[in-house]
């Protein structure tokens, strides 16, 4: 099955007067069970893109559709949309600064409505697969870069959604951690998820079933 499909994305960004075209008619399909990542030289439109994918933004010209669904332009329902489909790996990782490593987890199930023992355990043995069992209860400020960002991992997969979106998830972690959390978001494909990921890691790249590249807002698949 098609899990994601973008055809022919267009995508600007308004600056000042002037319009900073970033993604120049990119079509791509993912399918179930596949983890494909996007490379490129910085500023090329990989984040532009992956906001896209993720239905953060929405394209100025083109579709998007998730699982045979198109997504809508309303902000409103795109939010809903994610809530229940879409994981979410943010570059910069958008912990909430006032919530421990297991609140930060929580806190999307909470918001879809899953009883809080259940929430409890998954988020706990999310914790544990990313082996930070152990720092549950610290706050983003007290766990290090790569710690955080193991968190952020976390967090996406805590409702098992099944569209998973990563920019740079392996950016700030040493090689252990970078083949942890590449062999999670393996895994995770393989378990009929679909994940699209940007990277410059070849960590990454090596389990990636294919590797697209970004450049200057055009992609080569
Ligand atoms: N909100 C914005 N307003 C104006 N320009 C933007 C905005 N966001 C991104 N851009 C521009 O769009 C281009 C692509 O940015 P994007 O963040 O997608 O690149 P990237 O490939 O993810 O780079 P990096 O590897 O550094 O993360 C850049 O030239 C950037 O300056
Ligand atoms: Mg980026």
């Amino acid at each position: 099955m098609t899990c994601i499909e973008l055809t022919n994305v267009w995508k600007s960004y308004k600056l000042g007067n002037k319009r900073i075209v970033v993604l120049k008619g990119v079509s791509l399909e993912v399918r179930e069970g596949e983890l494909v990542a996007v490379v490129g030289p910085s500023g090329a439109g990989k984040s532009t893109l992956l906001n896209v994918v993720s239905t953060i933004d929405y394209p100025d010209k083109g579709s998007v559709y998730h699982m045979g669904t198109r997504i809508r332009k309303s902000e409103e329902w795109r939010a809903k949309w994610r809530r229940k489909n879409v994981g979410i790996v943010f570059q910069n990782v958008q912990l909430i600064p006032t919530l421990t490593a297991l609140e930060n987890i929580l806190l999307p199930m909470e918001l879809n409505g899953v009883p809080r023992d259940r929430a409890l355990r998954r988020a706990r043995s999310l914790l544990q697969l990313m082996d930070l069992a152990d720092k549950a209860d610290r706050y983003p400020a007290e766990l290090s870069g790569g710690e955080q960002q193991r968190v952020a991992v976390a967090r996406a997969l805590a409702n098992d959604p099944k569209v998973v979106v990563a920019d740079e998830p392996v950016s700030n972690l040493d090689p252990q951690n970078r083949s942890k959390v590449a062999s999670v978001l393996r895994s995770l494909a393989d378990s009929g998820k679909c994940v699209v990921v940007s990277t410059h890691e070849e960590e990454l790249k090596s389990v990636s079933d294919r590797v697209c590249q970004m450049e200057r807002g055009v992609l080569r698949c």
